[in-house]
C-alpha cells in the first residue's frame, strides 16, 4: 500500500482530505469485503501520512493535533471506509492515549514515536467473555514476579487482535475496582497469542478476535501508572474514547446520506419521487451528531472532564448513524439490497457503533449516574 509523505506546507485538514481521497476511498470496497489491506498497513499509510500520531506532541514525533483535530480525521475516514476508521480510532485513542495520558517519560519515549509513525499498531485489552460491559469483573490475574508480573488470562473482541504489536492490557492485581492495573503488553512476548478472528456482520476490514495471555512476563517498566489505577486509566481512555465512535457514527450516517442524495438527485432527473422529509431529518439528525461530537471533542481539549458529553455524544450519534443508515437502504431500494451496494455495507457497519465503547445501554447507565451524582 503506497501513499505520499505529507509535505510539511500541509495543513492537518489538507493531509486528511489527500489521505483519504488517495488512501482510504480506493480501498473502501475491499475493506467492506475482508479483502483489504491488514490494520498494520492502514496504521503504516496513515504514518506515512503523519496521520498515525494526531494526539502525540511534535517531540515524540506526533502531529501535536487536538482532540477536535482526532474527530475530524476519524469522522473523514468513516464517511469512505468504517472499517478504516475503528482500526485508527482504536490505535489513537484507547490504544496511544492512555500512554500520553499515564505513562511515564520513559514510556512515551520508548513507545509513542513508532506508534505515531504507524510502524507499531495499538490494540485495548479490557472485555472478557465472563464480565462483557460489567469491566470491573474482569478476570485477567497480573502475580507479581521479580522484577515484573506474570499476567494470564483471555481477552475479548478486541479491535485489531492479531495485527496490534502493543496492547494496553487492563489485569487484576488486586480486589475490587482498586485492585485493577494497566500495563503495555507486546505481541511478540512469549505467552501473547491470538485467536483467529471472528466472522462479524460488518467491519469486514477490521479484525476482531481474543487476546490469550499466558503467563506472559511484563516488567515492572511496562506498568501503565501506578499498581490499582487501572480502572481509572481505562475509564479515562475510554471518556475520550467514546468521541472517537461518536465520530466515526457521524462518518458513517454521512456517507450514508452522501449516497441518499446522489440516487435521490438521480431520481429526480428521471422524475421520480423523493421523500424529502426523511431527506431532511436524516441531515439533521447528522448534523445534531456532528455538533454532539464536537462539542465533547472541544471540552476534552480544554481539559474538562468529559464523561457525561461523551456517552451523550456517543449514544447520539450512534442511534442516529444507524437510523441514517436503515433509512438509506430503504430510500436506495431495490439497489441497495445487494450485499455490497455501498448503503447496504454502511447499514451492517453502523451497528457496532451501538455496541462497541460502552454499549447504549452503559451510555445510559452513565449519563443517568452523572446527572444523580
Ligand atoms: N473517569 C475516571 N474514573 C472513573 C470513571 C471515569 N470516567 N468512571 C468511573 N471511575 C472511577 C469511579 O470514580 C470509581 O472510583 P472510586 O472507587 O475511587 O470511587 C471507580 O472508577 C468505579 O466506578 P463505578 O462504581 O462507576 O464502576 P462500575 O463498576 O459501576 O462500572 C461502568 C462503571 C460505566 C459500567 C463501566 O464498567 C463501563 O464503562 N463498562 C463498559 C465497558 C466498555 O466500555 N468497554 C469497551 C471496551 S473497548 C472497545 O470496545 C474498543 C473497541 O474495540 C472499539
Amino acid at each position: 500500500m503506497s501513499t505520499e509523505a505529507a509535505t510539511p506546507a500541509e495543513t492537518l485538514t489538507e493531509r486528511v482530505v489527500h489521505f483519504v481521497d488517495s488512501v482510504i476511498a480506493p480501498i473502501a470496497p475491499a475493506m467492506a469485503r475482508g479483502a483489504g489491506p491488514s490494520p498494520k498497513d492502514i496504521a503504516s499509510a496513515a504514518g506515512e501520512a503523519g496521520l498515525a500520531g494526531i494526539l502525540t506532541p511534535h517531540e515524540l514525533g506526533g502531529a501535536g493535533g487536538s482532540h477536535q483535530d482526532f474527530a475530524y480525521f476519524v469522522e473523514s475516514v468513516a464517511r469512505a471506509c468504517a472499517s478504516s476508521a475503528v482500526i485508527l480510532d482504536v490505535h489513537l485513542s484507547v490504544g496511544t492515549e492512555p500512554i500520553l495520558l499515564f505513562g511515564s517519560a520513559e514510556q512515551k519515549h520508548r513507545y509513542l514515536p513508532a506508534l505515531a509513525r504507524g510502524e507499531m499498531l495499538a490494540g485495548f485489552a479490557l472485555t472478557e467473555a465472563a464480565g462483557g460491559s460489567d469491566a470491573a469483573a474482569l478476570q485477567t490475574r497480573a502475580e507479581r514476579d521479580g522484577n515484573g508480573y506474570r499476567l494470564s488470562g483471555a481477552k475479548t473482541f478486541i479491535t485489531s487482535a492479531g495485527a496490534a504489536d502493543l496492547y494496553v492490557v487492563i489485569a487484576r492485581t488486586g480486589e475490587g475496582t482498586g485492585g485493577i492495573s494497566a500495563f503495555l503488553v507486546e505481541s511478540a512476548w512469549k505467552g501473547v497469542s491470538t485467536g483467529a478472528p471472528f466472522h462479524k456482520m460488518g467491519l469486514h476490514g477490521s479484525w476482531t478476535g481474543e487476546l490469550i495471555l499466558d503467563s506472559v512476563h511484563v516488567p515492572v517498566a511496562n506498568r501503565l501508572g501506578d499498581e490499582g489505577v487501572g480502572f481509572r486509566v481505562a475509564m479515562a481512555a475510554l471518556d475520550s474514547g467514546r468521541v472517537g465512535i461518536s465520530a466515526q457514527a457521524v462518518g458513517i450516517a454521512q456517507g450514508a446520506l452522501d449516497v441518499v442524495v446522489s440516487t435521490s438527485r438521480l431520481r429526480l432527473g428521471r422524475s421520480g419521487a423523493v421523500d424529502e422529509v426523511t431527506l431532511a431529518d436524516l441531515e439533521a439528525q447528522t448534523v445534531a451528531s456532528r455538533l454532539l461530537t464536537r462539542h465533547a471533542a472541544a471540552l476534552v481539549d480544554s481539559g474538562e472532564r468529559v464523561t457525561l458529553e461523551a456517552s451523550v455524544a456517543k449514544l447520539y450519534s450512534t442511534d442516529t448513524c444507524v437510523a441514517v443508515a436503515q433509512h438509506a437502504v430503504d430510500m436506495c431500494a431495490p439497489e441497495s439490497a445487494d450485499e455490497y451496494h455501498p448503503v447496504a455495507i454502511r447499514f451492517r457497519d453502523a451497528k457496532a457503533c451501538q455496541i462497541y465503547e460502552g454499549t447504549n445501554q452503559i451510555q445510559r447507565m452513565v449519563i443517568a449516574r452523572q446527572l444523580l451524582r
